[in-house]
C-alpha cells in the first residue's frame, strides 16, 4: 500500500469516541496494521532506497502514535468533565428511620423523673421467684401470684418466670443499695395473655421507687402530679381511687383528667373524663424488710405503668400488636416533622 495514502487517511482518520480511537490504534499501530505491512514491505525496496523509505515509514509512524496518544487524553479528559460534581446540585434524600412510639415515650417518662433526681435502674428479664414474687410480698400460694399469668422457664434445676413486671428491679435495687433511693426502671415484661387488641404477651412497664426516711403519701401524690403535668400539659389532673397490691400498703389506683375532653366526657374516656394510667402505693414494709431495709426507719412509696398504655393515650393508637408488628406505615408516623 502506498506510504502517501496511508499518510493521508492517518490524518483524516476522525476520532469522536473510546471506539473509534481503538478503530484507529488496530487500523494503523496494531500487530496487524497498515504501517506494520509496510515495514513488511520494506524487504522488496531496492537496498539503496531502504534507508529512505525506512525512515519515511518510521515518520509515518510517529505521526500515527501522536495522534493516537493527543486523542486519547483529549478523550479522557472529555469523560473526566462529564463526571464532575457539580457541588451546587441539590443532594439526594436519603431515607431516614423513626423512633419507635414506644421509645419516645420511654424517654419522656425517663427524661421527666430524672428531673427530680431519679436514675434509671435495670435488671434481668428472665428471674426467679424471690425477685419477681416472694420478696414482694407474695407469699407461696397467695392467689396474688394468680393476678398475673406467669410464663415459666427452665434454667438448669432452677424454675424461672419470665418477669411479669419490673416490680422485680426495685427488689434488687434495695438488695444493693442504701436509702436515699430513688429510681426509675424501664424494661420489657411477659404475660401469658392472648395476643389481642387490647392484650399481649410481652409489653412494656416503667418502675419507680423513692426510699427515704418520713417519706409520706402526700409526697406519692406530688409526685405523680408534677409527673401528669408534665407529660400531658398543665391542665392535667388525677385523681387517686383505692387499690389493692401485695407489695405496697396502702395502694392506689391513679387516673389522669382526660387528655381527649379534659373531664367534660368523651369516648376516649368512656364519658368518666378519667383515663386509668398507673398503679402506686407506699412499699409495705414486709418488702422493705425482705429487701435488707429497716422499715422502722425508712418508708417510701413506688408506682408502676405500662408504656404502652401511655403511648395509646399520647398517640391515640388503639391496637396493642401495632406496636409490635414492625409496619412501616405505622412506624413512619413517628418521623420527626410528620
Ligand atoms: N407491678 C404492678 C403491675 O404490674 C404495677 C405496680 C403497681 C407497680 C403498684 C408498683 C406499685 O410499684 O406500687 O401491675
Amino acid at each position: 500500500m502506498d506510504l502517501k495514502e496511508i499518510l493521508a487517511s492517518v490524518q483524516t482518520f476522525e476520532i469522536n469516541s473510546a471506539s473509534d480511537l481503538e478503530s484507529f490504534r488496530i487500523q494503523f499501530l496494531g500487530a496487524k496494521g497498515q504501517i506494520k505491512d509496510l515495514y513488511g514491505e520494506l524487504k522488496s525496496v531496492p537496498n539503496e532506497e531502504k534507508r529512505a523509505v525506512g525512515q519515511q515509514i518510521n515518520e509515518l509512524r510517529q505521526i500515527a502514535e501522536d495522534k493516537f496518544e493527543s486523542f486519547k487524553i483529549s478523550l479522557a479528559q472529555v469523560q473526566h468533565q462529564s463526571e464532575k460534581i457539580d457541588v451546587s446540585r441539590p443532594g439526594a434524600d436519603s431515607m431516614i428511620g423513626s423512633h419507635h412510639p414506644l421509645s419516645l415515650v420511654r424517654k419522656e417518662i425517663i427524661e421527666i423523673f430524672n428531673r427530680i433526681g431519679y436514675v434509671v435502674s435495670e435488671g434481668p428479664e428472665i428471674e426467679d421467684d424471690w425477685h419477681n414474687f416472694s420478696a414482694l410480698n407474695f407469699p407461696p400460694e397467695h392467689p396474688a401470684r394468680d393476678m398475673q399469668d406467669t410464663f415459666f422457664v427452665e434454667k438448669g434445676e432452677q424454675e424461672m418466670a419470665l418477669r411479669t413486671h419490673t416490680s422485680s428491679v426495685q427488689v434488687r435495687v434495695m438488695e444493693n443499695s442504701k436509702p436515699p433511693i430513688r429510681t426509675i426502671s424501664p424494661g420489657r415484661v411477659f404475660r401469658n395473655e392472648a395476643i389481642s387488641a387490647r392484650a399481649h404477651c410481652f409489653f412494656h412497664q416503667i418502675e419507680g421507687l423513692y426510699i427515704d426516711k418520713n417519706v409520706s403519701f402526700a409526697d406519692l401524690k406530688q409526685t405523680l402530679l408534677f409527673f401528669a403535668k408534665e407529660l400531658f400539659g398543665e391542665k392535667a389532673t388525677i385523681r387517686l381511687r383505692p387499690s389493692y397490691f401485695p407489695f405496697t400498703e396502702p395502694s392506689a389506683e391513679v387516673d389522669v383528667s382526660c387528655t381527649l375532653c379534659h373531664g367534660k366526657g368523651c369516648n376516649v374516656c368512656k364519658y368518666s373524663g378519667w383515663l386509668e394510667i398507673l398503679g402506686c402505693g407506699m412499699v409495705d414494709p414486709n418488702v422493705l424488710d425482705a429487701c435488707g431495709i429497716d422499715s422502722t426507719v425508712y418508708s417510701g412509696f413506688a408506682f408502676g405503668m405500662g408504656v404502652e398504655r401511655i403511648a395509646q393515650l399520647k398517640y391515640r393508637v388503639t391496637d396493642l400488636r401495632l406496636y409490635s408488628e414492625n409496619d412501616i406505615r405505622f412506624l413512619k408516623q413517628f418521623t420527626p416533622g410528620n
